[in-house]
């Protein structure tokens, strides 16, 4: 029963009514007894500064931030985790008493996390390896790819302009090259990550010369509606390994509960069966 003692939290983004991230969240709460309640916010582009405003001091325990908000939800922050300032984007505020804001950035941690449950032999200071995108994601990826050891990280962008930015901004382990030229990256690549939005939706591709890989090359889509992106589906045609969006989705989610509810999520609940129930209802 909701009370006077619920503690709440949610996301905010823009659209939001399609957001996973209630589903998992509500799911654990329930399953770990916990009084607390996850909702989802959608403030238009002028909104958004004053609705987190308006929480500051706790009226909510925190929120995770999702698109388009997240480079907007670092700027608000008024102390933020190394993460989010390497990602230059935060998904995760949470509020303090003070009336202070803390930033922090958990995708890098779902990126990796997916890896692990998926593709658990992937050692990312291995090889080199290729990040697809130039946007927020991409940047979030490459950092996290950084802290991982990764000796070097390939951007490919449409736009090289872009991706030559992040490249300076992250330091020289990072270079940059245009989608086009892809294939001198994808020979010795340990992973490709696909942090665009192409597939979306089941249609586009990047067509990235996936079969120049080495054979032990995982291919990783954060693109999960469809949860088999047409990148994925190559892939495994070419029996490739595959890491999934949904899987990094769930993982960024577990260290944002903890921030809001002091504990780890219940392993008692099988979240990414309900995520995919979710996903065939709303595809
Ligand atoms: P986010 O912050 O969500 O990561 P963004 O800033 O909108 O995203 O960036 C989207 C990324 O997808 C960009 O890297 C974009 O390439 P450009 O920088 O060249 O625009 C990439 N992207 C989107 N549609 C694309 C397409 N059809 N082909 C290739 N890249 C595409």
């Amino acid at each position: 029963m909701i009370n006077g003692k619920t503690i709440v939290a949610g996301v905010v983004g823009r659209p939001v009514t399609h957001s996973l991230s209630p589903i998992l969240h509500n799911a654990w709460l329930a399953a770990a007894g916990i009084d607390g309640v996850y909702v989802a916010f959608s403030p238009d582009e002028k909104g958004f500064e004053r609705l987190i405003q308006g929480f500051r001091g706790g009226a909510i325990r925190g929120v995770n931030v999702t698109l388009p908000f997240k480079e907007a939800a670092l700027a608000l922050a008024d102390q933020a985790g190394g993460r989010a300032r390497r990602a230059a984007a935060a998904n995760l505020l949470v509020f303090e008493p003070d009336g202070r804001i803390h930033g922090d950035n958990t995708d890098g941690i779902g990126l990796m996390g997916a890896f692990a449950a998926q593709a658990p032999d992937f050692n990312p200071a291995a090889q080199p390896v290729v990040v697809v995108g130039a946007g927020g994601a991409a940047r979030g990826a490459v950092a996290a790819l950084l802290e991982a050891g990764a000796p070097r990280v390939w951007m490919l962008n449409r736009t090289l302009s872009r991706a030559q930015d992040i490249a300076q901004a992250l330091g020289p382990k990072v270079a940059s090259l245009p989608l086009n030229h892809a294939a001198s990256a994808m020979r010795d690549a340990g992973c490709v990550i696909n942090a665009t939005s192409v597939g979306l939706g089941g249609t586009g591709s990047l067509n990235l010369p996936l079969d120049l890989t080495p054979k032990d090359c995982v291919i990783m889509d954060m693109v999960y509606r469809p949860l088999e992106t047409p990148l994925l589906a190559e892939a495994r045609a070419l029996r490739r390994r595959t890491v999934d969006g949904l899987e990094m989705l769930i993982r960024q989610a577990e260290p944002s509960f903890e921030a809001f509810f002091g504990r780890r999520p219940p392993v008692t609940v099988n979240v990414r069966a309900l995520a995919l129930k979710a996903l065939e209802m709303n595809p």
